[in-house]
């Protein structure tokens, strides 16, 4: 059976919380009025007496999801999406042959992994995508990234890293025109400036396991390559959407320029 995907996950788990904390609530309730019909009086000086359950949630802080350590759904469901966001998403039994494998790649460690580019009439990989997209905004604690690559190639691609049968890297991207530099150290954005860009780094992404083996930086050439057909973009007209802490390092080993006062920039770009 295939996993549910992460919006689910998360949504059983507050389900499940909101309904504890609920069940506790009524359980008050129902003892004031259980004495109620017993003396078939109105107590007197009777208080409510309210119970608070306070439902302790452990965050994971490698994959962000937050659950309910003593509740053993709980812990299996975050064990689930761990095991993904750690480890990669399976691609499922399709044969994987079918997927587009734009290039092949031999890691440092030795492992073969190949870039597939995701197919918008496939539904399968537009899931696999959207199911480590998922994944993505629960661990950077992003909003809900642009999707508009599922529905036209024009308005951007997403790029898998597999490795045997799991997508354990992504990057999705989108067509845009404008960004500005970014002073790295402390996030200003240089004034006056707007900067011609072509493609914007929505989401990148690889899994805990794979980090530092190069896979991310493979990502980035295959955008470099592939976004528009006969044109090879330079690093410099790819911008990225709020870096993070990691983004930015990747950023600056990809398209980072030392400024005459010595700083270094990171294009960037506002995402809409
Ligand atoms: C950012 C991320 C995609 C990088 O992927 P990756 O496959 O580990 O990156 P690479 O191995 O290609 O790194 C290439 C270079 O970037 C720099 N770099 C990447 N991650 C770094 C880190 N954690 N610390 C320091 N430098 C780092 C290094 O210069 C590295 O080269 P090196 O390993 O030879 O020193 C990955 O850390 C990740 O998924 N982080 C969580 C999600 C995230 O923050 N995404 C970015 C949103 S903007
Ligand atoms: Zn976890």
């Amino acid at each position: 059976m295939s996993a549910p995907p992460l919006e689910s996950a998360v949504n059983h788990t507050r389900l499940l919380n909101d309904k504890r904390i609920m069940s506790s609530q009524d359980s008050s309730c129902s003892r004031a009025e259980d004495i109620d019909a017993r003396t078939r009086k109105r107590p007197r000086n009777l208080k409510q007496t309210h119970f608070f359950t306070s439902v302790r949630k452990t965050i994971c802080s490698e994959c962000q999801m937050s659950y309910v350590q003593h509740l053993r759904s709980d812990r299996e469901l975050h064990e689930k999406y761990h095991r993904r966001a750690i480890e990669g998403v399976e691609l499922g039994p399709t044969n994987t042959l079918t997927w587009n494998a734009i290039e092949q790649h031999q890691l440092k460690s030795g492992l073969d992994g190949k870039i597939v580019e995701v197919n918008v009439e496939s539904s399968k990989e537009i899931s696999v995508a959207e199911e480590l997209l998922d994944i993505v905004n629960q661990v950077l604690s992003a909003p809900k990234d642009n999707r508009g690559w599922s529905s036209d190639p024009n308005r951007g691609k997403v790029f898998l890293f597999v490795i045997r049968n799991k997508a354990v890297g992504i990057c999705s991207t989108e067509r845009i025109t404008e960004g500005k530099w970014m002073v790295y150290d402390t996030g200003e954005l240089v004034p006056k400036q707007k900067l011609p860009l072509i493609i914007g780094i929505s989401r990148i992404y690889v899994s805990h396991k794979y980090r530092r083996m190069g896979i991310g930086l493979r990502l980035l050439f295959a955008v470099q390559k592939h976004s528009i057909y006969g044109l090879r973009l330079t690093r410099y007209q790819i911008g990225w959407s709020q870096p993070s802490e990691f983004g930015g390092k990747l950023a600056l080993s990809f398209n980072g320029v030392k400024h005459k006062s010595g700083k270094m920039l990171i294009p960037i770009y506002e995402e809409r």
